[in-house]
């Protein structure tokens, strides 16, 4: 058995950004890397889900690096639509894999009995993301290497409508190409996404898919006034990922990390 965490839309800024003033992102990062770091079983490695940082600056990078540079397990990071891509890999330099097929944050992570794949739904300039068919051919022709080992796909963008007014019309473009690669490759054990700051699943051709909480602020079920989006400090958390194999396969969490604040929402424009 081996586990592995996930931790999404941390929403890094710079002190006194919007993120740190209305959420304290920062310091709540740096509550979940201690949550972490002091699990019984802490995890063997980590995925980051996109919107690692709320406005895509270097300034707002190197405080990520710093936060994430304090995890005791290997991290592996994802672009969000808040994400900027040449910033990421100028801040992570270690992190060769950035540089990814065509320009696109994909990759896999071979090292253990369940593969997992990365895959890059940002599409710059715009909060809602897609799967091109330059993104979808690569995803193919990695399903297609090795069909009977278990895999896990990685994405920030949910491939699925939650509810949340506001958020289902910044989702995924065009699901259908990804649901029918999906279908033909039985293999997928689950999708895991960030996007929606809470955690929902739901079935997605075939498979389990998944939204992590966020490490700070939470988007609220209840929409707003004039269905704006809602945001909330439910309890800041992560996913807990337990591979336990055989008929058991892939078990999830949801791990809380500690919160700053009492319960209140706020509401904010898209
Ligand atoms: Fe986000």
């Amino acid at each position: 058995m081996f586990n592995f965490a996930q931790i999404s839309d941390c929403h890094i800024s710079e002190p006194h950004g919007m993120a740190d003033r209305m959420y304290q992102t920062a310091r709540h990062l740096r509550r979940a890397v201690a949550h972490l770091n002091g699990l019984a079983q802490p995890p063997d490695f980590v995925l980051c889900t996109g919107d690692l940082v709320d406005s895509g600056g270097s300034g707002e990078y190197a405080i990520l690096a710093d936060l994430l540079g304090q995890l005791a397990a290997p991290f592996y990071l994802l672009p969000g639509n808040h994400d900027d891509r040449d910033a990421m890999r100028l801040a992570f330099p270690e992190h060769g894999y950035l540089a990814g097929p065509e320009g696109f944050m994909q990759y896999t992570i071979e090292d253990w009995p369940l593969r997992l794949i990365a895959l890059d739904t940002l599409v710059p300039g715009q909060s809602g993301g897609q799967l091109c068919e330059i993104r979808l051919k690569w995803l193919d022709e990695k399903l297609s290497e090795q069909p009977d080992r278990p895999t896990v796909l990685f994405m920030h963008h949910p491939p699925f409508r939650a509810g949340l007014v506001k958020m289902d019309k910044v989702g995924l473009e065009d699901r259908t190409g990804l649901a029918d690669l999906v279908r033909r490759h039985g293999q997928v054990e689950a999708i895991l996404a960030g996007h929606l700051h809470r955690f929902i699943t739901r079935r997605f051709a075939g498979t389990v898919a998944m939204t992590a909480p966020g490490t700070a602020h939470q988007i609220a079920l209840e929409p707003g006034p004039e269905e704006r989006l809602s945001l909330t400090m439910e309890p800041p958390g992560c996913l807990l990922h337990l591979w336990l194999g055989g008929e058991d396969g892939l078990v999830s969490h949801v791990s809380y990390t500690g919160g700053c604040y009492p319960v209140h929402t706020v509401f904010a424009d898209g």
